[in-house]
């Protein structure tokens, strides 16, 4: 019972789409039918602005953390991991917007600062810096997602950085068509002319 509802808790949690509800709720529409079509904040940002997509970072980061805390509330044990699980799994698959989520990064934030705060601070600095370099949002999110592994082995943390690892992979899978615009140079940038 606790494993299973651990799990299940983190992906109704982390099924929540708030980029789209706070998008319907300022009067913007579906956020999937404009810009990129993610229902994240860098896309609430080129559609909505500024204050909307600082609201969905949050939420979608809150959500995460706030699964993590309920999963070990649940199961002092495991009950964390299988949370961050849940949650993540939810965002990037909700059965309400027929698995069509989004790809994870802000919800990967909450996960790791409320999983093991320092690795949450590097994936925050990381992410932070690559898009102050590149000014590109899904280059900080996957360089972000891809350094919570490698700080989680660093600390010692190594049942952290095996799911960190998994996660990670999505979050590369989840930005297939990220990378494919990159190549292409058509990726637009933060602040840019196409961008938010
Ligand atoms: O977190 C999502 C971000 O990395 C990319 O978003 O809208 O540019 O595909 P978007």
């Amino acid at each position: 019972m606790g494993p299973a509802a651990a799990l299940a808790l983190g992906y109704l949690l982390g099924a929540i789409p708030f980029g789209l509800l706070l998008g319907r709720m300022a009067g913007i529409g579906d956020i999937r039918q404009a810009g990129s079509g993610n229902i994240g904040a860098t896309n609430v940002l080129r559609v909505g602005g500024k204050g909307l997509a600082a609201a969905t970072l949050l939420l979608d980061a809150g959500k995460g953390a706030v699964a993590v805390l309920l999963g070990a509330l649940i199961l002092p044990e495991s009950g964390a991991l299988l949370g961050a699980a849940g949650a993540f799994f939810g965002h990037l698959y909700p059965v309400w917007l027929r698995f069509r989520g989004g790809k994870g990064v802000a919800t990967l934030l909450g996960i790791t600062l409320a999983l093991y705060w320092p690795v949450g601070l590097i994936f925050a600095a990381v992410w932070l810096g690559a898009l102050v370099l590149f000014r590109y949002s899904s280059v900080g999110g996957m360089a972000a997602a891809v350094s919570a592994p490698l700080a989680a082995a660093i600390f010692g943390r190594f049942e952290l950085a095996l799911l960190l690892i998994a996660l990670a992979l999505m979050v590369l899978w989840r930005h297939r068509a990220n990378i494919e615009r990159l190549l292409a140079g058509t990726e637009p940038r933060i602040g840019g002319a196409r961008g938010g």
